[in-house]
């Protein structure tokens, strides 16, 4: 029976040091130690063998039946860590990296213009982008013969409203509610029957900015808009006033800053095709009309206001050369800011 014991242990330890899987490794536990396994059997004879044989027997009996049941646990562990491995990282392949979320360009540029304004002594301002013709229109000295107010440009509702087609519509809303001074900005959404194409969408975002109050000059005007393009472009920025027409100012201006992508040194510059100059937008100081219809005396109140499209300044910014792009939510596209 010694021998039985002997032989049955070491066939054990063999065929379950070379188990494929732990589900044959389990038919191996049953089978050797089991309750209706041999060794079980052998050991329950124990009681009823002469005295002289129980303990040699029992000892081996035990020995084999830890023996086993260690080599049992040995190969599971074995074939455990075998299957981590072969369904672990190959540690060849770059990392994967985090997804981790960012702002949008456009709202990243807002957050900063914001941020300038804020230094300069703004306000922020907000409006409505379900309009009436009169804040979008009239009130800011825009007639109703006015090309502008062609059907061709704005986006009208049923109901005669309309989707504002700048942001220059909070001025209005601000001084019909606020006395003299006021300095604010209001940054939002804008739309136009726009046909889309690289540099045009029929949904975009402007900043508006308006300082009202006792001797306000031009000259503060160039101050501010100087500074905010100092601050987005770059300390060499410099900026050029042109003449220009719009309903709600007077005098009016066109204003370009000089390009930060080639400072006007590459002919072939596809931000600012060679010229040395960006159009950014539109300035000048209010209109006396503009004032009465909101109220205020022309007589003892000046001030300036401007108006520019953030995805221009952000096209600029970036030297990205299509609009679309920040409309379409690309993550290759947002994954770069
Ligand atoms: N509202 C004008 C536009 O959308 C931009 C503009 C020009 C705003 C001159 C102003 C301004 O406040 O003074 O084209």
């Amino acid at each position: 029976m010694l021998e039985e014991i002997e032989e049955l242990c070491e066939r054990a330890l063999t065929e379950i040091g070379s188990a494929p899987d732990s589900e044959a490794l389990e038919g191996m536990r049953v089978r050797y130690l089991g309750r209706k396994s041999r060794l079980r059997e052998i050991m329950s004879q124990i009681g009823s063998l002469p005295t002289a044989q129980r303990p040699a027997l029992g000892q081996a009996s035990g020995t084999a039946q830890k023996a086993i049941q260690q080599a049992l646990e040995r190969r599971q562990v074995a074939l455990q860590e075998a299957a981590e491995v072969s369904s672990a990282i190959d540690v060849t392949l770059p990392g994967r990296r985090p997804l981790a979320g960012n702002l949008h360009p456009l709202m990243r540029l807002t957050e900063e213009l914001v941020a300038i304004f804020q230094g300069m002594g703004f306000s922020i301002a907000e409006g409505p982008e379900i309009e009436d013709e009169y804040h979008n229109f009239d009130a800011l000295n825009t007639p109703a013969d006015h090309p502008a107010r062609d059907l061709h440009d704005t986006f009208y509702l049923t109901d005669g409203r309309l989707l504002r087609t700048h942001t220059s519509t909070v001025q209005i809303r601000v001084m019909e509610t606020n006395p003299p001074p006021v300095r604010i900005v209001s940054l939002g959404r804008c739309y136009r029957k726009d046909s889309v194409d690289a540099t045009h969408h029929f949904a975009f975002h402007q900043i508006e900015g308006l300082y009202v109050d006792k001797k306000v000059s031009f000259a503060d005007l160039k101050g501010t808009i100087e500074v905010m393009g100092r601050q987005l472009l770059g300390e060499r920025t410099r900026v050029r006033f042109r003449p220009h027409f719009f309903p709600f100012t007077e005098p009016s201006v066109e204003y370009d800053f000089s390009c930060s992508i080639c400072g006007g040194s590459n002919s072939a510059c596809r931000v600012c095709k060679g010229t040395g100059w960006i159009e950014i937008a539109g300035a000048g100081m209010v209109d006396p009309a503009v004032f009465e219809a909101v109220g205020y005396d022309s007589e003892r109140h000046t001030g300036f206001a401007f108006g520019m499209g953030i995805e221009r300044v952000a096209m600029i910014r970036h030297g990205i050369d299509d609009i679309r792009l920040f409309l379409e939510n690309d993550l290759r596209f947002m994954r770069q800011f």
